[in-house]
C-alpha cells in the first residue's frame, strides 16, 4: 500500500504522493481522461487531491468523477481572489470561494482550504485568518491553509495561524525548505511543483513555457541522474525532503501517475545522490528565490 503520513498536527493522514489536479482542469483533457486519472489515483492508493478555483475545469471534474468516492480522499483547494463582484482578498471573496468549491466538488466540507498566493501585506492584517477560523468553526472547511513561497510563506508559518501550507519544493527549488518547521507538531506541508515541471523533456530552452525557469536552473545545477530517470530522481528528492508530508505531482496521464507512485515507494534517494544534489545547490542555487 502507498505509504501514508500524519499531516502535521491536523487529524488528517495523507499518502506521501498526492495528485496535483491542475492538469486535469485543462480543456484539451477529455472527460474520459480526467475520470481515468482521478479514479486511477484513488485506486493506486493516493489519498490527497489538490485543486484550486483557478484550475479551469478541475474542481467540477473532481465533483463529477469522484463525487461518489468523496470519503476516500482528502481534498485541498485554493482561492480567495478573482471572484466576480467581490474585492480580491476580502472576507467576502474567501467565503464565496469556499462556497463555490463546496458546490463544484460536491463536498460537504473542504478538508484543506488555502489562501492562494495571498500577498504578505494582506496576511499581516489578519482579517482573512479570522474568516478562515470561522469557516472551520462552522464546518465548511477542515483546515485553514496558506499557499505561497518565500517571505509570505515565512510570515504565514511564523504567525501560527495556519494548519497547513503548500509551497514549491524540488531539486531546483529548495529555498522554502529553510522555512519549514523542523519541530513536530506543526502545520501539514504539501510540496507543489515536486518534479520541477519536468523540464528535461525539452532539449532546447522552453522559453515562455512554465518549465522555463527550472530548465535554466537544471542546466546550472548540472546534476547527473545516474541510473534513475529524471522524474524518479526529482520526486524521491521532494517526497523525502525534511518537513514535507506529501508531494503533489501534477499530471493528466495515468501512466505518469503510476510511475510517480512506484518511484515514491522506492524510498529516499541514496545518501551519495543527495550529497551530490546538495553540493550543486550550494555551489549555484543557494540564493535562488522560490518559484511562486
Ligand atoms: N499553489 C500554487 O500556486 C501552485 C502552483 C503550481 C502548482 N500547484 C499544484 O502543484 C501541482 C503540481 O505542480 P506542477 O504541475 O506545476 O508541477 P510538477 O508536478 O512538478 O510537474 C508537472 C509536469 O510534469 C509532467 N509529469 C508528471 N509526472 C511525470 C512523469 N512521471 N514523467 C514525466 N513527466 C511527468 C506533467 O505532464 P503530464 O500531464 O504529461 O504528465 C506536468 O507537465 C499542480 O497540479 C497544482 O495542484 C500549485
Amino acid at each position: 500500500m502507498l505509504e501514508r503520513r500524519p499531516f502535521g498536527s491536523t487529524d488528517l493522514n495523507v499518502s506521501i504522493v498526492g495528485l496535483g489536479a491542475g492538469q486535469i482542469g485543462e480543456s484539451d483533457v477529455t472527460e474520459a481522461e480526467a475520470s481515468e486519472v482521478l479514479n486511477g489515483a484513488l485506486d493506486l492508493g493516493i489519498t490527497l487531491i489538490d485543486t484550486a478555483a483557478s484550475y479551469g475545469l478541475s474542481e467540477e471534474r473532481i465533483g463529477r468523477h469522484l463525487g461518489r468516492r468523496r470519503d476516500e480522499f482528502v481534498l485541498s483547494t485554493k482561492g480567495g481572489h478573482g471572484i466576480n463582484g467581490e474585492p480580491d482578498w476580502s472576507s467576502g471573496s474567501v467565503l464565496w470561494s469556499i462556497e463555490r468549491s463546496l458546490r463544484l466538488t460536491r463536498s460537504e466540507r473542504i478538508d484543506i482550504f488555502f489562501l492562494h498566493s495571498c500577498p504578505v501585506e494582506i496576511l499581516r492584517r489578519g482579517e482573512l485568518q479570522e474568516t478562515l477560523d470561522e469557516a472551520v468553526a462552522v464546518g465548511k472547511i477542515g483546515v485553514a491553509g496558506y499557499s505561497g513561497d518565500n517571505e509570505p510563506l515565512a510570515f504565514a508559518l511564523e504567525s501560527g495561524r495556519f494548519g497547513a501550507v503548500e509551497t514549491s519544493v524540488n531539486i531546483a527549488d529548495q529555498r522554502n525548505l529553510r522555512n519549514l518547521p523542523s519541530d513536530y507538531p506543526g502545520p501539514g506541508v504539501i510540496a507543489k511543483r515536486p518534479i520541477a515541471n519536468a523540464p528535461w523533456r525539452f532539449r532546447e530552452r522552453p522559453t515562455g513555457h512554465y518549465a522555463d525557469l527550472y530548465w535554466q536552473r537544471l542546466q546550472l545545477l548540472d546534476l547527473d541522474p545516474g541510473e534513475l530517470d529524471w522524474a524518479e530522481l526529482a520526486l524521491r528528492f521532494t517526497v523525502y525532503a525534511p518537513g514535507v508530508h506529501t508531494a503533489i505531482a501534477g499530471t493528466a496521464k495515468l501512466d505518469h501517475l503510476r510511475r510517480n507512485v512506484s518511484a515514491s515507494s522506492r524510498g529516499p534517494l541514496p545518501a551519495a545522490t543527495l550529497e551530490g544534489i546538495d553540493r550543486a545547490w550550494r555551489r549555484v542555487g543557494s540564493d535562488w528565490p522560490a518559484s511562486t
